[in-house]
């Protein structure tokens, strides 16, 4: 069950077919897409801030926004400029923002909505700067590998917790989920 991140990369480029033509729209726009960083992380965080129970996880540690902010910055920066080509190091990173917020507790139901956030605002500035549909296109399928790897950080490492703690073969826990599932109302 463990999770290789560049496999997973690759699976989720073809699944959600994101394409040479989406990588190249990217890379040509990516000094727009640094131009807009910071208005991007103050929408983001001032959304966060306005639900209670992510604005107390913001400011449960000392220079928590203040870092967010600036990881924001490069992560927006970085599904413009793809680092290594959206390569090993494109999923790695990925795989350890995925891992970091199930660390802290942030779950699907945050998640979720906050991508949904990043998608309509970028959609705004789109079309306030005149840009086409397809650099909106493109940069709502990299969100989606983006919000992919968060999601599946989730299943894998309660997965990984449990068969480790219990001994129970994946076999057999997916035999439970399956019935727990089914007689769940
Ligand atoms: C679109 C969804 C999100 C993106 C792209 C995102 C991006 C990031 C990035 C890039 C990091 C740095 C990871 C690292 O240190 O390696 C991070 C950490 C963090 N994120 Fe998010 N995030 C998202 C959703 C959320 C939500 C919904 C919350 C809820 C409050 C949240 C709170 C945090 C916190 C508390 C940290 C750790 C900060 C620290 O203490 O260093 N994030 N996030």
């Amino acid at each position: 069950m463990s999770l290789d991140p560049q496999s997973f990369m690759a699976t989720m480029i073809q699944r959600i077919d994101f394409s040479e033509s989406d990588r190249s729209l990217l890379k040509a726009n990516a000094a727009w897409g640094e131009s807009i960083a910071l208005a991007m992380a103050e929408v983001f965080y001032s959304y966060l801030a306005r639900d209670a129970e992510m604005s107390a996880i913001l400011n449960a540690k000392e220079g928590r926004m203040h870092r967010l902010n600036e990881t924001f910055i490069e992560w927006f920066g970085e599904m413009f400029t793809g680092m290594d080509g959206w390569g090993s190091a494109y999923a790695a990173r990925r795989w350890r923002i995925g891992l970091v917020h199930v660390q802290i507790g942030i779950g699907p139901q945050h998640v979720v909505p906050a991508m949904a956030t990043v998608v309509n605002e970028v959609g705004k500035q789109l079309k306030s700067a005149g840009l086409d549909g397809d650099l909106r296109d493109a940069l709502g399928r990299i969100c989606m590998i983006d919000l992919a790897f968060i999601e599946q950080a989730y299943v894998e490492v309660s997965s990984q917790a449990v068969l480790r703690e219990t001994g129970w073969t994946e076999g057999l826990f997916k035999r439970m989920i399956a019935t727990g599932a089914s007689s769940m109302k």
